[in-house]
């Protein structure tokens, strides 16, 4: 059966691999893109597709507009990727990310509970269950919400309003939790396309503190797989997926794996102030998903040398 979608932030890093893995494996899907286009957003990722798919310059906090799209277009699924995603960035102002991450997502809300044919599948992040200790185990989906930045705050805000809103109003939606992705596409001032972007030109590659914390590494083109998955699965369950390739790294040490891929000394690598709130760790179980059929197929170095040859 053919799908109507809406995939919103999908010029952005995560929701333009998903436009186009979408395209080119159901060819029979209408697919229209909402995105605002903030500096994360670039069109040109979805140039390859556009023939295939409609793209609307707008915001998800819009409900007239996505209800218009909605109807127009008989959408029966939305994808949200839309968000404000940047720690930094919500430390010196939060309320883009209020905006966005909370009010656009009870706009989406909003229009499918109005049109209870359409389903929303909302990206979220491990950041909603905060910092873990060296001795923690991974985060359950039934884990309490610990958010630390006002982003994985905005983000928990969001989740707690597509949770409220299935129980009250009987919307079908789920949530998807993910860890730190990585690949082409991603806005430069993000981790690996800093250590990318700084490397290449000999200049210093600034590392928060002494770069111990840990973060768990997930390659794009798995994360949209994973998300394939959910979006086909039964939401019946506890309706909230955790997506990890259990593959956890020190910053340090990601770090030092660019530079030797770029063949540059390690005497770059500068350490700065702490980022303040900074989580040591993230980690999750992603039993869920993975008794779905779902295992991560790109391994870190893999995908590590694919993102530095696209930068
Ligand atoms: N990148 C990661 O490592 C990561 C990890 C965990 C979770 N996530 C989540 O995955 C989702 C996608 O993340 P990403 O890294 O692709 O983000 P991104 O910042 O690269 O892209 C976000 C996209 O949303 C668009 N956008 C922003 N505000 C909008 C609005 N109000 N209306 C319409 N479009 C808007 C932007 O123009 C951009 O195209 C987010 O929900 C994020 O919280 C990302």
């Amino acid at each position: 059966m053919p799908n109507n979608l809406l995939i919103t932030g999908g010029a952005g890093f995560i929701g333009s691999h998903f436009v186009l893995r979408h395209c080119a494996s159901f060819a029979e899907d209408k697919v229209v893109v909402l995105d605002k286009l903030t500096y994360a957003g670039n069109p040109d990722y979805l140039k390859s597709v556009e023939r295939e798919i409609e793209f609307v310059k707008g915001d998800i906090a819009d409900t007239k507009l996505v209800e218009k799209i909605v109807k127009d277009h008989k959408i029966q699924s939305i994808v949200n990727f839309a968000a404000e995603t940047h720690v930094d960035r919500s430390i010196e102002d939060p309320f883009p990310f209020l905006h966005t991450n909370v009010l656009g997502v009870q706009s989406l809300i909003d229009v499918c509970r109005k049109n209870p044919g359409t389903r929303l599948l909302h990206i979220s992040t491990d950041e909603v269950y905060g910092d873990l200790s060296d001795e923690d185990l991974p985060k359950k989906t039934t884990d309490p919400l610990r958010p630390s930045s006002p982003y994985a705050a905005s983000k928990a805000a969001g989740d707690m309003l597509v949770l409220a809103a299935i129980r009250t109003y009987g919307i079908d939606a789920a949530i998807s939790r993910c860890t730190n992705n990585f690949g082409p596409h991603q806005a430069a001032e993000k981790f690996i396309p800093t250590v990318i972007r700084t490397a290449s030109a000999d200049q210093p590659v600034p590392i928060y503190a002494e770069g111990k914390n840990k973060r768990d590494w997930l390659y794009v083109t798995d994360h949209t797989d994973a998300i394939e998955i959910i979006l086909k699965a039964d939401w019946s369950g506890d309706r909230i997926f955790n997506v990890s390739a259990d593959d956890e790294k020190r910053n340090i040490d990601v770090a030092k794996m660019i530079l030797k891929i770029l063949g540059k000394p390690e005497t770059l690598l500068k350490s700065v102030k702490d980022r303040p709130g900074h989580d040591w760790r993230y980690a999750l179980d992603s039993s869920g998903v993975r008794n779905l059929g779902w295992k991560p197929k790109v391994s870190f170095g893999e995908g590590v040398r694919k993102t530095v040859e696209w930068y």
